[in-house]
């Protein structure tokens, strides 16, 4: 079966593969890693498919060693990790755990003798459940303590650590796990999960501050900003775009590139436009400049309008902004159910680019398909989906370079299968194959396809 043909990026463009900690790391109990949300909610039965938890996942926690030869042998520049909050700090403030700390400096010096860049994400979901314990995001204080372990942090891995990331994307955080409840904590509350979407904002601005305090390298965040379609040219559906838009994107992209709070908040959010979780002074805070905005993008969503109560269960929150999703797309889906449409990439960096004059260097911080990979007879797993879904990102990634925007790098979601949340371990991202009982890994064909495409990179520019 022929390979499509290696996309053309530019010189210096960084390839790299990125996880997050929860998703593999297992060891949930060891070397006194205290429990996250996660942890709570994977446990708690209904809340996860057939009861899966991050216990084990990947044992990544005891097989880093062999999981950074394989990062090795792909070739990439640079590996997207995510500290766990409850390995350095068990209880979030307090305590410093010396393990959870020795940990993080192996995996990282492991990473530099295999020469590929440590990019380390701060804040991957797995919020100490002492800190959920006193309110979690819908209290400031939990800012506060994640500005104490980003200082911790980047005082102990700054020398190495070359892009630090200090939320991954927080809508998942605020709307997700505070409004809709699929994820942890599972709260289905519209004004805590409006205080979380404040507090995380204030959250990175702080661990900011600390992080050029302390002469961290590049520091930014990442966002899953979506490329939202639009339904028809009736006036409701030109409405339930521009309501979704604020949920969707601005919500984060306003008030961190633009300085200020989303125009159309109010028709968005009814009565939770505004709230006392605002103080004066935190824009300026979390506008403070960006040295990268990372984004994750996986397929694109159109929004139409909807009578309030009666949206579709994926955009039903307790934050109801009454649109409904659709989906239109005659394009292959992934396992996720999610459409294939590559172009709407280009499209959303080329929104960013004209919308906001302040728009730092860009790096895809998260992208790739989840399918239904097998190990066959032969010990492979043929996964063409797969690298078509690459191959046809990255030249979207190429074609948005192309009309002017400043895309730096692109980081595969993911190395290795892994937890994928709520939805467990059938879904499967990886370039590498896990069997979870043997816990064997096993490089897919898209590994090799993605090896081939770094090297041609380096031989041509
Ligand atoms: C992006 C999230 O950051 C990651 O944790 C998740 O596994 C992938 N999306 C796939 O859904």
């Amino acid at each position: 079966m022929s390979t499509p043909a290696f996309p053309e990026l530019p010189t210096g463009f960084c390839f790299g593969a990125a996880i997050a900690a929860y998703q593999i790391e297992g060891a949930h109990d060891q070397d006194g890693r205290g429990p996250s949300i996660w942890d709570t909610f994977s446990h708690t039965p209904g809340r996860t498919l057939d009861g899966a938890t991050g216990d084990t996942a990947c044992d990544h926690y005891h097989r880093y060693r062999e999981d950074v030869a394989l990062l090795r042998g792909l070739g990439v520049d640079s590996y997207r990790f995510s500290i766990a909050w409850p390995r350095l700090l068990p209880r979030g403030t307090g305590p410093v755990n010396a393990k959870g700390l020795d940990f993080y400096d192996r995996l990282i010096d492991e990473l530099l003798a295999a020469g590929v860049a440590p990019a380390a994400t701060l804040y991957h979901w797995d919020l100490p459940q002492a800190l959920e314990d006193r309110g979690g995001w819908r209290v400031r204080e939990t800012a506060e303590a994640f500005a104490q372990y980003a200082a911790l942090a980047a005082e102990r891995y700054g020398d190495r650590v070359v892009r630090w990331i200090t939320l991954n994307e927080p809508y998942c955080s605020a709307f997700a796990g505070y409004a809709e409840g699929r994820h942890a904590p599972g709260a289905e509350e519209g004004r805590g999960a409006r205080a979380a979407a404040h507090h995380l904002l204030v959250a990175h601005g702080l661990a900011i501050r600390e992080l050029r305090a302390a002469g961290a390298q590049e520091a930014g965040i990442t966002l899953n900003l979506d490329r939202i379609h639009l339904a028809s040219a009736l006036p409701e559906d030109r409405a339930a775009l521009r309501r979704a838009k604020v949920l969707h994107n601005e919500v984060w992209t306003e008030p961190l590139l633009a300085g200020r709070y989303p125009a159309h908040e109010a028709e968005t959010w009814a009565g939770l436009a505004d709230g006392p979780w605002r103080l004066p002074g935190d824009l300026e805070l979390i506008g403070a400049p960006l040295d990268f905005l990372g984004v994750n993008f996986y397929r694109p969503v159109t929004f139409a309008a909807a009578p309030h109560g009666e949206a579709d269960p994926e955009v039903r929150t307790a934050v109801d902004i009454g649109v409904t999703e659709l989906d239109r797309y005659r394009a292959r889906h992934t396992t996720m159910g999610w459409p294939v449409v590559p172009d709407a990439l280009t499209e959303l960096l080329r929104e960013l680019h004209a919308r906001y004059p302040r728009l730092p260097p860009v790096w895809i911080t998260g992208n790739g398909s989840a399918e239904g990979d097998t190990v066959g007879p032969d010990g492979r797993v043929h996964d063409t989906e797969r690298i078509d879904y690459l191959a046809d990102h990255l030249a979207a990634v190429a074609d948005a370079i192309s009309a002017g925007v400043d895309v730096r790098g692109y980081y595969v979601w993911s190395l290795l299968d892994n937890f994928e949340w709520a939805r467990g371990y059938g879904q499967r991202f990886g370039l590498v194959h896990v069997d979870y009982d043997a816990l064997t890994r096993t490089p897919k064909d898209s590994y090799h396809w993605y090896r081939g495409l770094i090297t041609a990179h380096r031989a041509r520019t």
